[in-house]
């Protein structure tokens, strides 16, 4: 198609119409070639030159938008929060398994239930969000999150922005459904992910942790103009409800009808019909893993036959007809090229190893944690080693082995006697090094105010990594106090700042000046003292005063303190500098706020240990509800414990609920309270 002059304003005429449509026409093709078959036929010049003629044209004759235009993809829309939705089907969860010889007793067991030749479908796993998507007459009506299977949140908005899913089903091929509605998965390509955090790298913004997290952060964003700002994709992989459509008969069939209706699909699915294709299937996807350019953790294996899967229907959260068969965390070998030691908020010493670069599952990485003194020592490693290092989700990567070599290797690595920040003496504890310096360290002050900022604390947005190592060199900052005392005409005079990011610090400043008391108290960045800690504390003694004033004593009697914790907070409060430093912000303008606890909440004065993993939440969620109820959560078992949620592969901890005779519930039982 060759673009044509804008059109002047006034009355479209029947061609003007007749251009709009075919423009969209071209353009949703063309974004199929792109984003979902990745085999593009213009490039990006003669795509923007259709998609700005559109754009023009719609903007001089507004009539001629439609909703299911492809110039409608760029958000706009701010919620205050996410409407519930109720899903037409439940999404449900997969068993999940990863022994082959599970996927033979899978295999056996619908053998016996089917009775009669046996089919399956193969696809990859994809690890990202799940999602439902409704067409009603071909028009993507509504998206939501899986949420707790049954009920997930509005993402509509935020759907629509994502490129590869249609605003509107192809016609033409196969008959279009009334009532359509998909499961699919919201993922990041690899390298869209590592594209993404370099821009916010630069905008000094937090960086996600993996392709997956900022999949579902882009999706969960109440300003769809961020989401649209995102490179997200769509992966879709079951049919939930169909009305009004063709009939299908197998998963293959349906996979084929949602390409169809250019609906996106893994390209990599399969059919088998015994273990044996099934465990090859799986070895060949976990081969070509980092070559598929998007994360997977397993194969899902589902029986192909559309009847059959209903006759067997699904047990308490699982369909009966389908598994998840996942792959081992995986690991890639390279060189350990330098160790550095890095001083955190607390003055532990951790040694860093920087490696050579290395994709693992698409992601580039080039450090890992070593842990400490002892892990290095009992691990062997030294700088110029061969190992293994893996990536198992959110955790930063870790070193597990070395791979043995006959050559000269260098010195075992020491770690230095002085805080190489601040040259001060090391000390030992432990397995652990710390350097005793304090706030006069830099590396810890520089952490103390990166964390005084952080999320769970007093969440000042613009605070990140750079920010504060330019307010520390030069000197306006020497402690959390001094951040309250910053003026913009300071700030400007730093490199980093402009008029407005000056001013804007400064706001974010002035807006954390009433936090929740629990947070300040988490944001002084107390010993032992996490987020659970900081909010029994601040619930317990009500205000900054009284709990500053509290002895070891008064500390042991709150629910939840034990001994060791009681002596660092009162040790935390009695040092000179510390009051000093609060003295200051309480003298600038901050009041933390006292926050009312429930005390009639369901979990009033109760105290609950999570263990294994959830389905239908999050365990932050999770942990959020029970708050909300007036109870507290735990990360370990004791007798002090009212009951313990076990999830699918709870270990230990339910083992230590059995013995003690905690009361152990299930998700379903808890989700009930
Ligand atoms: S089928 C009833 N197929 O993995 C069938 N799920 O618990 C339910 N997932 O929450 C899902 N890729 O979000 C299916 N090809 C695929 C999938 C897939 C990823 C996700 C899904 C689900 C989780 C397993």
């Amino acid at each position: 198609m060759t673009p044509k002059k804008p059109p002047r304003a006034g009355r479209p005429s029947a061609a003007d119409r007749r251009r709009a449509e075919r423009l969209r026409d071209e353009i949703r093709r063309h974004d199929h070639l792109y984003y979902v078959l990745d085999r593009p036929e213009i490039d990006d010049a003669a795509y923007d030159r259709l998609f700005r003629e559109l754009v023009e044209l719609e903007r001089a004759y507004p009539g001629l938008a439609t909703p299911d235009s492809p110039t409608r993809r760029v958000g706009g829309e701010v919620l205050p929060s996410f409407p519930e939705v109720r899903h037409v089907a439940p999404l449900l969860s997969l068993d999940s398994v990863t022994d082959p010889a599970a996927v033979g007793r899978f295999d056996e067991r619908l053998r016996k239930d089917v009775r009669g030749p046996v089919a399956y479908t193969l696809e990859p796993k994809f690890d990202g969000l799940s999602l439902e998507l409704v067409y009603e007459r071909g028009r993507l009506a509504r998206a939501s999150t899986r949420g707790d299977g049954v009920r997930g949140e509005g993402v509509t908005a935020n759907v629509r922005t994502i490129r590869s899913v249609p605003l509107r089903l192809r016609t033409g091929r196969r008959k279009v459904p009334s009532r359509l509605a998909v499961r699919g998965e919201a993922i990041m390509h690899a390298r869209d992910f590592e594209r993404l955090n370099a821009r916010l790298a630069r905008e000094d913004r937090p960086l996600f942790a993996n392709p997956r997290n900022a999949a579902a952060g882009s999706v969960r964003q109440l300003d769809s103009r961020v989401t649209a700002s995102r490179p997200l994709r769509v992966a879709c992989y079951d049919i939930l409800a169909i009305t009004g459509g063709p009939r299908l008969k197998t998963g293959r069939e349906a996979l084929a009808a949602l390409a169809d209706w250019s609906v996106p699909v893994a390209a990599e699915a399969a059919r088998a019909t015994s273990v044996d294709e099934i465990l090859a299937y799986h070895r060949d996807l976990e081969a070509r893993r980092d070559r598929l350019g998007y994360e997977i953790d397993g194969i899902v294996i589902k029986l192909d036959d559309l009847a059959a899967r209903r006759r067997l229907g699904v047990t308490a959260r699982h369909p009966r007809w389908a598994l998840a068969f996942k792959f081992a965390p995986r690991a890639e070998a390279t060189v350990i090229e330098r160790i550095v030691v890095q001083v955190g908020r607390t003055g532990a010493l951790t040694p860093v190893a920087e490696l050579r670069p290395v994709s693992i599952g698409g992601v580039t990485v080039s450090r890992a944690t070593l842990h400490n003194r002892e892990e290095i020592a009992r691990k062997d490693l030294r700088v110029g080693d061969t190992v293994h290092v893996v990536r198992a989700g959110d955790v930063i990567p870790d070193v597990v082995a070395r791979v043995p070599t006959r050559g000269r290797r260098a010195r075992p690595f020491r770690m230095p006697s002085r805080c190489p920040e601040c040259g001060t003496p090391v000390v030992r504890e432990g397995p652990l090094d710390r350097c005793p310096n304090g706030l006069a360290c830099p590396a810890q002050l520089k952490g103390a105010i990166a964390h005084f900022g952080s999320r769970d604390a007093l969440d000042i947005r613009g605070l990140g990594q750079e920010t504060v190592e330019a307010l520390v060199a030069s000197g306006f900052v020497r402690s959390v106090a001094d951040l309250f005392a910053l003026r913009a005409a300071d700030l400007v005079t730093l490199d980093r700042f402009a008029d407005v990011s000056a001013r804007n610090l400064v706001a974010a400043i002035d807006r954390a000046r009433r936090p929740e008391l629990w947070r300040f108290v988490y944001a002084l960045g107390v010993p032992q003292v996490g987020t659970q800690t900081a909010r029994d504390l601040a619930a317990h003694f009500g205000s900054l005063e009284r709990l500053m004033a509290a002895g070891e004593d008064a500390l042991r009697e709150v629910s939840g303190i034990g001994p060791a914790v009681a002596t660092a907070v009162a040790g935390f409060f009695r040092r000179k500098a510390v009051r000093r430093i609060i003295d200051q912000c309480l003298d600038r303008g901050v009041e933390p706020q006292r926050a009312a606890a429930p005390q009639t909440g369901l979990f009033a004065g109760k105290t609950v240990v999570f263990t294994g993993g959830l389905e239908s939440m999050t365990r932050a969620e999770a942990e959020a509800r029970v708050r909300a109820g007036g109870g507290r959560t735990s990360g370990s078992v004791s007798r002090n414990t009212d009951f313990v949620v076990a999830g699918s592969d709870a270990g230990s901890k339910l083992d230590t609920a059995r013995r003690l005779g905690v009361k152990v519930i299930d998700e379903k039982t808890f989700r009930r309270m």
